[in-house]
């Protein structure tokens, strides 16, 4: 491929010469970035199966691994599913536009590439202005991974999409960083219970106030070492930065006391050390050689999801050996913030 071309969109009233220019590259079957609310989409027509294979090869993404089709309205569900329950339209009408991805039957006109050949296919509609007028310009639905290479951190601004992608996909449409900055909660709508596969942008305590009860897919054991142990091996590793990720859980102090141990011990082996915390952490290393990437007060979990993407990428990008990440709270985005963190680590310790 040619060099990527990076061209700068403004978000409110989206250029429709550049939306037109992209939209060609989606008819052509070829490969365009853009902008969601939640990270930056790797974009290709979903009913073009060619197209959708371009994705898994510019992205090093396994064939196993399925993809999700964004529609620009609710009115387009009907095209890629093959049954809408009840239950989904009343949460694409409370959720959509947004980060709500729903997985349902798929219709035979999507691909069995798209899904990796599951007979259920996940849907959203994002918010995102760019995103939406994206979509509607190419008059089909645009099927799109995070738009960074497969087991790394999804890129929150179109620069991590260049990093990681640059010469892998034609056009990057840079409307600046996303506003919500971890992906969209994937709800998986065909079983008994309404599952949670991927905690995301929308928080469960939403879900639950519209339809009740929900399950939530562990995807990851609930970690049971002791401070010192790691728990090898049975993490998916995802979201991953570069530099060995350490995430300490447990009650703040506890953690931050673990964590200037850990940090010292790796000092002394003359490792660089990267430190993930909220902003009032930081001056409990102030005494350490170490680089700090915080990420907003602790309570403020909105401002820690927009910004954890970020910190981790920036972190590698100063060449820490390890970083050391705090945990923060469940409630609201905290639980994506969580899940995302706990992929990202290579140990898991507690602190007490
Ligand atoms: O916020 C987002 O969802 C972003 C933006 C670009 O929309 N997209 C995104 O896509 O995060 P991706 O491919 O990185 O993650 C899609 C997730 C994966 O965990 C995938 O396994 C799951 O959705 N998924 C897709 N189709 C599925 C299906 N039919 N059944 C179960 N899980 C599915
Ligand atoms: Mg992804």
């Amino acid at each position: 491929m040619k060099q990527t071309e990076v061209v700068f969109v403004r978000l409110s009233d989206p250029d429709p010469e550049i939306l037109a220019r992209a939209a060609a590259i989606i008819r052509a079957g070829r490969l365009v970035a853009f902008p969601t609310e939640t990270v930056y989409g790797l974009g290709a027509d979903a009913l073009n199966e060619a197209a959708v294979a371009r994705i898994f090869a510019a992205k090093g993404r396994p064939a196993y691994d399925p993809l999700i089709v964004h529609i620009a309205d609710l009115e387009d569900l009907s095209r890629v599913v093959s049954e809408v329950p009840d239950m989904a339209r009343r949460l694409a009408k409370r959720f959509w536009p947004g980060p709500l991805t729903l997985v349902l039957p798929r219709a035979d006109l999507v691909p069995t590439l798209v899904t990796a050949g599951r007979d259920t296919v996940a849907v959203r509609c994002p918010s995102h202005p760019v995103a939406l007028a994206l979509i509607q310009a190419s008059r089909t639905p645009i099927a799109a991974p995070s738009a960074n290479r497969f087991g790394r951190t999804s890129p929150t601004t179109a620069q991590h999409v260049l990093d990681d992608l640059g010469g892998r996909v034609e056009l990057i449409l840079d409307a600046g960083p996303t506003p919500i900055g971890v992906e969209s909660t994937v709800l998986d709508l065909t079983q008994a219970i309404p599952t949670i596969l991927r905690p995301g942008g929308v928080p469960r305590e939403a879900l639950e106030e519209e339809i009740g009860s929900v399950a939530i897919l562990e995807q990851a054991p609930t970690p049971t070492a002791e401070m010192g142990m790691p728990s090898p091996g049975l993490l998916a590793r995802h979201y991953a930065p570069r530099a060995k990720l350490y995430l300490f859980l447990g009650a703040p102090d506890a953690v931050l006391r673990a964590m200037r141990q850990e940090a010292q011990a790796h000092l002394s082996a003359h490792r660089r050390v990267g430190i993930l915390v909220a902003d009032e952490d930081a001056a409990a290393f102030a005494d350490l050689d170490v680089i700090g990437e915080t990420v907003g007060p602790a309570e403020d979990l909105n401002m820690v999801a927009r910004r954890l993407f970020g910190a981790l990428r920036a972190l590698d990008a100063q060449g820490v050996d390890v970083i050391l990440a705090r945990d923060f709270s469940v409630q609201g985005l905290g639980l994506a913030v969580r899940d995302r963190l706990r992929r990202a680590a290579d140990v898991i310790m507690q602190a007490s």
